[in-house]
């Protein structure tokens, strides 16, 4: 039986551009799909086909068991949805703003206004209740587009990189928010470009770029087919960057990554906390000079990186980086 999310064989083109190109995935009932990507990969789009906001050139999607293409109106009674970009009334106060979502599915005016005012508590907005949304910082933009989709409590949630822009502290509390959702029964879609939030929230994992699903499993799984842990140097000449290379080299389990740049070199490990000091070791004695070493787990930035292989690309960007002109106003564009 299909999940409360089923995607199949979705495809959308924008003129050249294979946004979805063939995905398929499958929530079960109660649980969270993180989608994970890079820009341009194709979760947007795939949240807004399944919440009928775009047709797919082909493919079938069912939310809820209701089919998406055939019946939108009924698919959007059963869920809720935060966007990418905050969906707010800025000349509305967020009050306002939460209890007119309340008011159009059809609550009474006086549980939209309980409703409201537990939502704004929940997310840091009291003191900010009774503002015009267009004051809000975007974090605050952000948390009051997300109590808007809190207001009632559908079945099925899409969330799009839902805790982008947040600072740590609210981060934190949407991951509480989304974790008491989803033990109530919720079924959740969430795109996200961190791990470590998949990683804590996400019972699977679909990772997509250029439209295609290249990857899927548990974070653990996905952690492991990267290859583990990361031994992270950092050098204090460049002149030591290849001794250090075939230090690593010898004692690693892969490929070293250099970025020469920052003198930084990463090799997967096996062999923890005991591998470092043979490292340090071995390379005090081939006088290389630490300015920084540590293990970590892998990083989203890993597992994209073995999935797609574009280790090179990330050298010479930062390479490109270094020659940038300050003059340049596409280089000021980028930088604000
Ligand atoms: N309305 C549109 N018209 C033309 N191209 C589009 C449109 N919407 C999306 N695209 C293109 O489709 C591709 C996928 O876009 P999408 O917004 O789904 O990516 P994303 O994974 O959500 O990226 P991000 O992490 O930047 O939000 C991109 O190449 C994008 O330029
Ligand atoms: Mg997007």
């Amino acid at each position: 039986m299909p999940g409360a999310i089923h995607a199949e064989g979705l495809v959308k083109t924008f003129g050249d551009v294979r946004a979805l190109d063939g995905v398929d995935f499958d929530v079960p009932e109660g649980t969270v799909l993180g989608l994970l990507g890079p820009n341009g990969a194709g979760k947007t789009t795939a949240v807004r086909v399944l919440t009928t906001l775009l047709r797919p050139d082909s493919g079938s999607a069912f939310v809820a068991g209701i089919d998406v293409l055939r019946k939108p109106n009924e698919v959007r009674r059963s869920i809720g949805l935060s966007g990418q970009f905050a969906a707010v009334d800025e000349y509305l106060t967020g009050r306002e703003n939460l209890q007119m979502v309340g008011q159009l599915y059809q609550m009474s005016g006086r549980a939209a206004k309980a409703r409201a005012g537990e939502l704004l508590e929940r997310f840091n907005l009291a003191d900010a209740a009774d503002r015009t949304a267009k004051t809000y910082s975007g974090g605050m933009r952000r948390r009051l587009d997300l109590a808007a989709a809190l207001v009632v409590s559908p079945p099925v949630m899409f969330m799009d990189e839902p805790t982008t822009g947040l600072d740590p502290r609210n981060r934190q509390q949407l991951w509480d928010v989304i974790e008491d959702l989803v033990a109530g029964g919720t079924t959740l879609l969430l795109t996200t470009q961190y791990l470590e939030e998949a990683d804590r929230l996400a019972h699977d994992i679909c990772v997509i770029d250029h439209g295609k699903v290249i990857a899927r499993g548990t974070s653990d799984q996905l952690k492991a087919r990267t290859g583990g842990e990361r031994v992270e140097v950092v050098v204090h000449r460049p002149d030591e960057i290849e001794p250090a290379r075939s230090v690593l080299t010898a004692l690693g389990k892969g490929e070293v990554t250099v970025v020469r740049l920052s003198r930084k070199l990463t090799v997967p490990v096996t062999g923890g906390a005991k591998l470092l000091a043979e490292i340090i070791r071995d390379l005090d004695g081939h006088g290389v000079e630490i300015d920084d070493i540590a293990l970590r787990r892998p990083t989203l930035d890993d597992v994209f990186l073995s999935l797609t292989g574009h280790a090179a690309e990330v050298q010479e960007q930062e390479q490109e980086q270094e020659n940038e002109d300050p003059e340049d106003p596409e280089d000021k564009e980028d930088a604000r």
